[in-house]
C-alpha cells in the first residue's frame, strides 16, 4: 500500500531542496556555497508542507496523489525569501529616475524635497482601501517571481496615522495573498516635513509614542542611518527603545557614506544590518564574527547608476552571514526580482548559484525568525517552492530580466501559473 499525499510533483529536471545543510539557522563559509541538485526530482505535499523529496522513482514507490503534476523541464528551488522589501508606497517615481539618468544625484533630489518625502505625500494623500489595493498586486508581483516570503517596510508615512495605515495595508495583504510576511516599523526613514527644523523632536515621538504604537503591527524595527538623516545617537535611542519593546533590530547602514552604523548594528544585536556599500574595515570584521545577517542590495547600487557595490565578496570570504534582497522601492530599486538580483551578485560578488540561492531563501529566513518553517525544502516545513524555465540550476543568474518563474507553490497551493 502506498502512503497518499495531497500533492506529487514528479519528473523535476533538477530540484534543490538545501536539504544536505542544517534545517534550521544561516549557513557561512563553505556551507554558503553547498547546494545539492537530485535529477529528475520529486516533491510529495500534504496539507501544506513538505512530506518527502528526491528522485521520482523513488517517491513513486512510496506516495500516490489523485493526480501527479509532471515538471519535466523546470528547475525547482525552495521559494525565495526576500529580506528587504518597502512595497508600501502610493505613486512611482518614474521621472525622478529621468533626472538621476540625467546626472541629477539622489541626495540633492532628497535635499530639495523629492525622493523619500515625495512618497510621503504621496503616501499620506491615498486612502487606505486604495492603497491595499496597490500593495496586494505588488505581493502577487513577488509570488509570480517565485518569492514566497518578503520582508516588508512601512516608512513613507512617518506621522502615526499613516504608518498605521501602511502596517495595516501590509497585514491584509499578506492575508489576501497568501504571501508571507514579515512586518518592519521604518517610521525612521526620514525626517517627516513637520520636523525638519527639530528632527530631535521626531526622534522623541517615535521613541515616546510611535514605536510603542506599531509594535502590534510589526515584528522589527528599522532606521535609516546616514549623514543627512538620522545620525548614530539618535540610531542609538530609536533602536535601544525597540528592542526594549522586543522588536527585532534591522538597519540601513553605511549606505551612501561611511557613519558607522554597521558597527552599531551588530553592537546592538541587530537581526540584520543592510546596504554596506561605505563598510569599513572594523565593520567587516565586527559583522563577520556576528550573528547580524549582511543583507546586501546589488540592485540599488545598480539602479543608482553606482560604481561602488558592498564587498560581498570579502563578507562571505570572511564567513558572514550573508543574505541577498531586492530593496524593492519606488526610489532607488524599483525591482522586485531576486533571479534580477543573483545575477547582479554573480557579476560583482563573484557568488555561484549556491551561494546565491542560499542567501536568497535560508540565510534571508533565518534573519527574519521564519526559518523554522521556511527557507529550505526539509520534510515537515511549508510547503513553499517554485519551478523556473532554466537550462539547469546554474541558470540561477545567468538568465536575467525576465521572468522565468512558470509555477509557485506556496504553503502547498498553486498560486501561481504560466500556462504552457
Ligand atoms: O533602501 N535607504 C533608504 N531607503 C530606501 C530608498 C527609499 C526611497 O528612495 O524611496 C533604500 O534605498
Ligand atoms: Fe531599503
Amino acid at each position: 500500500m502506498k502512503e497518499s499525499v495531497d500533492t506529487l510533483f514528479v519528473g523535476i529536471s533538477e530540484l534543490v531542496t538545501l536539504q544536505e545543510g542544517p534545517e534550521r539557522g544561516g549557513v557561512r563559509g563553505a556551507e554558503l556555497d553547498q547546494a545539492e541538485v537530485v535529477r529528475d526530482g520529486a516533491i510529495a505535499v500534504r496539507e501544506g508542507r513538505i512530506v518527502a523529496t528526491g528522485t521520482t522513482e523513488a517517491l513513486m514507490k512510496v506516495y500516490e496523489a489523485p493526480k501527479p503534476r509532471d515538471l519535466r523541464g523546470l528547475v525547482v528551488l525552495p521559494g525565495f525569501v526576500d529580506a528587504h522589501t518597502h512595497p508600501v508606497f502610493g505613486e512611482t517615481r518614474e521621472g525622478e529616475f529621468h533626472l538621476r539618468c540625467r546626472g541629477a544625484d539622489y541626495v540633492e533630489i532628497a535635499k530639495q524635497g523629492g525622493g523619500i518625502l515625495s512618497s510621503v505625500r504621496s503616501l499620506r494623500a491615498i486612502s487606505e482601501e486604495r492603497l491595499l489595493g496597490l500593495v496586494e498586486k505588488r505581493l502577487r508581483g513577488f509570488l509570480a517571481l517565485g518569492t514566497t516570503s518578503i520582508e516588508g517596510k512601512s516608512g513613507y508615512g512617518l506621522s502615526l496615522e499613516s504608518e498605521l495605515k501602511s502596517l495595516r495595508a501590509l497585514q491584509k495583504a499578506s492575508l489576501e495573498t497568501g504571501l508571507t510576511v514579515s512586518p518592519t516599523f521604518l517610521g525612521a526613514h526620514e525626517v517627516p516635513p513637520e520636523f525638519r527644523e527639530d528632527p530631535d523632536a521626531y526622534v522623541d515621538l517615535l521613541c515616546e509614542e510611535m514605536l510603542e504604537a506599531a509594535r502590534p503591527l510589526a515584528d522589527s524595527c528599522d532606521a535609516f542611518i546616514e549623514s543627512h538623516v538620522f545620525g548614530l545617537d539618535q540610531g542609538r535611542r530609536i533602536f535601544q527603545k525597540a528592542d526594549s519593546l522586543g522588536y527585532r533590530i534591522r538597519a540601513h547602514v553605511d549606505e551612501l557614506s561611511p557613519l558607522g552604523g554597521t558597527e552599531l548594528a551588530v553592537e546592538l544585536g541587530a537581526a540584520s544590518a543592510d546596504h554596506l556599500l561605505y563598510l569599513s574595515e572594523e565593520g567587516l570584521e565586527r559583522l563577520a564574527a556576528s550573528e547580524t545577517t549582511a543583507v546586501l542590495l546589488p540592485g540599488t547600487s545598480f539602479f543608482l547608476g553606482k560604481d561602488r557595490y558592498a564587498p560581498g565578496r570579502r563578507l562571505a570570504d570572511a564567513r558572514a552571514l550573508v543574505a541577498l534582497a531586492t530593496d524593492f522601492n519606488p526610489g532607488s530599486c524599483y525591482t522586485q526580482s531576486l533571479p534580477m538580483i543573483a545575477t547582479l551578485a554573480c557579476l560583482h560578488f563573484a557568488f555561484s548559484p549556491a551561494e546565491c540561492l542560499n542567501a536568497m531563501t535560508r540565510n534571508a529566513a533565518y534573519s527574519l525568525g521564519l526559518d523554522a518553517e521556511r527557507g529550505t525544502l526539509h520534510p515537515g516545513k511549508a510547503a513553499d517552492f517554485a519551478a523556473f524555465d532554466l537550462p539547469s540550476f546554474a541558470g540561477l543568474g545567468y538568465r536575467f530580466g525576465d521572468n522565468s518563474c512558470v509555477l509557485t507553490v506556496k504553503d502547498g497551493a498553486i498560486v501561481h501559473e504560466v500556462s504552457p
